[in-house]
């Protein structure tokens, strides 16, 4: 017995020997990926840099970092390393010539709680690349239902002209106006309705999105994403959030389980009757991306995508025609020329208003919206500039670096729709607009923001002229800061209708 008892010890004693040799080959193996990380400031244990990065807007600590570090440094965000890349030159080779390497998404916390992994913008693989395939084909500017998009945007629009005349002469805020006309944009394509501004069960939606948003951006986001265990189990705004973005999936998953009854398999009206369509065709397919999951949330990323950008791309550009009357002006006399007051402005029209056009772009620029894009991360490991980047390691996107670099703009750090023209004063595209983003990741709903940026736009200047509620020189145009992004401050504005 006592011999056995000795041959178990000894057993036991060469089995921890092992665990504890693993466990160093495994960290000794860390440890030299870890040192050939780019270099970035020195973390503390657990904490990473949290210290070093102002919470309220990192792409400013970023823009820091990369001054004294390169284009390609890393930061811990409590203790996992993040890749940052900035400038141009470094985004191109990175997302354009080895673009299958940096082309993932990382799931930062809030993301992974409101979608699982499922859905276009959450996922990577071979469900990212059918669900995103599937996406842009169904998005295009034709070949869906009855209606073109334009058509869409332009009868949103006149709903939306129609909203703000309603205000006469009074001052309003018209934050919640362009938000509803942006998200009614999405409802058409995706149900195939848009909704009356005070319906009840859009306005669940929108406060859904608000909320969402809210919550991202606010310090307790940030922490949410670097602690997320922690942060469940504190009381705070996010269980609410959370139980509200379930009640507005189960709606998404209601308005589909019902469609499904009555599917005209010959002639899909808008995004979910398509993939239902899509659904019954691969029902046999093992493994097929097209079930109700990936439906749900695909559709929750096209509204949080798509809403809260756009809408806040239009405030801001009121709110800088306010501040520069003489642009304002120069606009409308374009949109006089080209098209008049008899009918309204369409995408057609685009290309004979390159100052308008100019505008737009340069809205979008010195906004920079979203200073860190949406994060991506490593597919594989990655030799990069003389670096190791481990797979699966997040990387950050410093769009922020490339729209205010000067080596690409004329006034980089001015509001000058200049940036945007030639001499002769016709629109100059330039390679470092990368307000969508690049490479394969780039922002799927590009084609339609433009349309919708154009269109709501134009017409809205077409029929009033937009004056503040205090002298133009008083008026704060720079952006706030959130984690999220850099959103327009809140205002209130006089619409006075055009004669
Ligand atoms: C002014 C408006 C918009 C801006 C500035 C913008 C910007 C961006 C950016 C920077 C990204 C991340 C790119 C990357 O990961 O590298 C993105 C992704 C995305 N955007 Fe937009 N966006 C806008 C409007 C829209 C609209 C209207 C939609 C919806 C139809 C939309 C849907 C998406 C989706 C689904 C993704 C994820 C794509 C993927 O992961 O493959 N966006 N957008």
């Amino acid at each position: 017995m006592d011999c056995l008892i000795l041959v178990l010890n000894n057993l036991l004693s060469v089995l921890l020997g092992l665990i504890v040799l693993a466990l160093f080959w495994k960290n000794r193996g860390k440890e030299s990926s870890r040192s050939r990380l780019p270099p970035g400031p020195t973390p503390v244990p657990i904490l990473g840099n949290i210290f070093q990065v102002d919470l309220k807007q990192p792409y400013k600590s970023y823009l820091e970092f990369s001054e004294q570090y390169g284009s390609v440094f890393t930061v811990w965000l409590g203790p996992k390393p993040v890749i940052v890349l900035a400038g141009y030159q470094t985004l191109k080779e990175a997302l354009v010539n080895q673009g299958e390497e940096f082309g993932g998404r990382a799931l930062y916390p809030v993301l992974l709680q409101v979608t699982n992994g499922y859905g276009l913008l959450a996922s990577n693989g071979a469900r990212w690349k059918d669900l995103r395939r599937f996406s842009l084909m169904t998005l295009k500017n034709f070949g869906m239902g009855r209606r073109t998009i334009e058509e869409r945007v332009h009868e949103e629009a006149g709903f939306l002209v129609k909203a703000f005349s309603d205000h006469g002469d009074s001052a309003f805020n018209p934050h919640n106006l362009l938000c509803n006309a942006v998200s009614n944009v999405i409802c058409s394509i995706v149900f195939g309705k848009r909704f009356e501004y005070d319906d009840q069960q859009f306005k669940f939606l929108q406060q859904g999105i608000d909320g969402y948003f809210h919550f991202l951006s606010s310090s307790r986001g940030q922490f949410f994403n670097v602690f997320p265990r922690l942060t469940w189990f504190l009381p705070g705004p996010h269980h609410e959030v959370f139980g509200h973005l379930e009640k507005v999936k189960a709606y998404f998953e209601q308005e589909a389980k019902d469609r499904l009854s009555n599917l005209d398999i010959n002639s899909p009206q808008d995004y979910i009757e398509a993939f239902l369509v899509r659904m019954l065709e691969q029902e046999n397919k093992p493994g097929s991306e097209f079930h109700f999951d990936n439906l749900v949330n695909s559709i929750w990323n096209l509204f949080s995508a798509g809403t809260e950008t756009t809408s806040s791309t239009l405030r801001h550009g009121l709110l800088l025609m306010m501040k520069y009357p003489h642009i304002q002006e120069r606009i409308q006399k374009e949109i006089d020329e080209v098209v008049g007051s008899s009918r309204s402005p369409s995408a057609q029209d685009r290309p004979n208003m390159p100052y308008t056009d100019a505008v737009i772009h340069e809205i979008q620029r010195s906004m920079d919206l979203s200073p860190t894009s949406v994060p991506h991360k490593m597919m594989r490991d990655t030799e990069f500039k003389g670096y190791f980047l481990p797979e699966g390691t997040m990387v950050l996107t410093l769009l922020s670096s490339v729209l205010s670099d000067p080596k690409h703009w004329k006034n980089p750090d001015a509001f000058d729709p200049e940036n945007f023209l030639d001499e002769n004063g016709r629109f100059k595209k330039n390679d470092a607009f990368l307000a969508f983003g690049l490479g394969k990741r780039v922002c799927l709903g590009e084609g339609l923001a433009r349309v919708e940026l154009f269109l709501f736009f134009s017409s809205l200047l077409q029929r009033f002229s937009f004056r503040a509620t205090q002298p133009p020189e008083e008026l704060d145009v720079s952006p706030t800061c959130s984690s999220f992004g850099r959103l327009p401050r809140t205002y209130s504005c006089y619409a006075r209708l055009r004669e």
